[in-house]
């Protein structure tokens, strides 16, 4: 029996293939590498000495990934692969609510003819909105997407949601990301943004190794301890190992199940930029700018349900995710592109 990892050649995806090849689970591969190399797979298997089938596949082509269902002794899946530029999303929202909402669809259809009811999916802290306050928990209601990348999270929560209602068979686990950063600490694997990245950690990185000039704070009136935006910023590999333990638990319960997957800490941007010098050194000089349409002033987990249900806690803290992205970026100044 194995496990199908959608978007398996990504940042998240493959930290976590990594975690399950290393717990004995055997897995398949499918992506488009829309936004990653099949490299980063061959990365994967020299960290855990563990070989595993590599699909190249887009998931809303229903005739090759059922092929692929075929092929497979499939039992469940972990579904990464979606599209996750917040910026390109308000640019290209067709594109967004195709390939992710479209494609979520093409998925569960060929799951379901196959009889395999068994989902953990990739959903973010963004479906929370910017009318509750943290820390967030489950129980509260979701708010109103900030974009159309916002939106496919919200509304596959929706449709996963109505599917476990309707059919008592299967078993969905709805992740809630908070702010995914940091590296293998083998250095092998990481996060490889295309361009200049949007997200603050990568871009930290970026100008510690003299590729971007300075880091642009992006407020510093918000009502927070020092004015900069405040986000749980969670270690890539204790997240991955959250899929480990939710993918047991949906294996055994029935229905939907929602859990935050966040350290429950708040950090503000300066917090981050310290925690970088102090973890490698390197001053990350910066500039107060304007602050960023869309951005909330707080974000972090109640991370109790996880705690309690999953038995999972993040383990690492910000300056091991610092120092690990400083190893990834230098050993891999191009991203996977040699
Ligand atoms: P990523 O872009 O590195 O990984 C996504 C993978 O999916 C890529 O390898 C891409 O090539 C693949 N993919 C995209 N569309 C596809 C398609 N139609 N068919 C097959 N493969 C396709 O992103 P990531 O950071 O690893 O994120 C993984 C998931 O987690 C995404 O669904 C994302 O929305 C979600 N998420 C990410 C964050 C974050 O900050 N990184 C936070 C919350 C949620
Ligand atoms: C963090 C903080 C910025 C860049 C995004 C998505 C969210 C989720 C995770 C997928 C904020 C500040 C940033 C910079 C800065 N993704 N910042 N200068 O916006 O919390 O979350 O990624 O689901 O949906 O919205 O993350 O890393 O972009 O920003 O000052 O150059 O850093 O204002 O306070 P965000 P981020």
């Amino acid at each position: 029996m194995a496990i199908l990892v959608t978007g398996g050649a990504g940042y998240i995806g493959s930290h976590t293939c990594v975690e399950m090849l290393n717990a004995g689970l055997d897995i398949v591969v499918v992506d488009n590498f829309v936004n990653s190399s099949p490299e980063s797979c061959d990365r994967v298997r020299r960290i855990t000495g563990r070989d595993f089938p590599l699909e190249e596949c887009d998931i809303r082509d229903e005739k090759k990934l059922s092929g692929i269902f075929d092929k497979y002794d499939i039992d469940s899946v972990i579904h990464f692969a979606g599209l996750k530029a917040v910026g390109e999303s308000c640019v290209k929202p067709l594109e967004y609510y195709d390939n992710n909402i479209n494609g979520t669809l093409v998925l569960l259809k060929v799951m379901r003819a196959h009889n395999v009811k068994t989902m953990v999916f990739s959903s973010s802290a963004t479906v929370y909105g910017d009318k509750n306050t943290a820390p967030f928990n489950e129980e509260m209601e979701t708010g109103k997407a900030t974009n159309p990348y916002g939106t496919t999270k919200l509304f596959i929560e929706q449709i996963l949601t109505d599917l476990a209602k309707a059919d008592k068979e299967w078993s969905i686990c709805l992740l809630r990301y908070f702010n995914p950063i940091g590296a293998h600490e083998s250095g092998l694997i990481g996060e490889a943004p295309n361009g200049i990245p949007n997200n603050l950690m990568p871009y930290v990185a970026q100008v510690a190794v003299g590729k971007l000039k300075e880091v642009h704070v992006f407020g510093n009136d918000y009502p927070t301890p020092d004015g900069t935006g405040v986000r749980d910023y969670i270690h890539v590999v204790d997240l991955a190992k959250g899929h480990l333990a939710a993918i047991k638990r949906a294996k055994s319960v029935k229905g939907t199940e929602i859990f935050n997957l966040g350290t429950g800490k708040g950090v503000s941007v300066l917090d981050l930029i310290n925690a970088f010098k102090k973890a490698t050194g390197v001053d990350i000089p910066y500039t107060i700018e304007a602050r960023r349409a869309g951005d909330v002033a707080t974000s972090y987990a109640d991370v109790s349900k996880a705690n309690k249900i999953l038995g999972w806690h993040a383990e690492k803290d910000v300056v091991d995710a610092c120092r690990d992205s400083w190893h990834w970026q230098t050993q891999n100044p191009n991203g996977y592109n040699k």
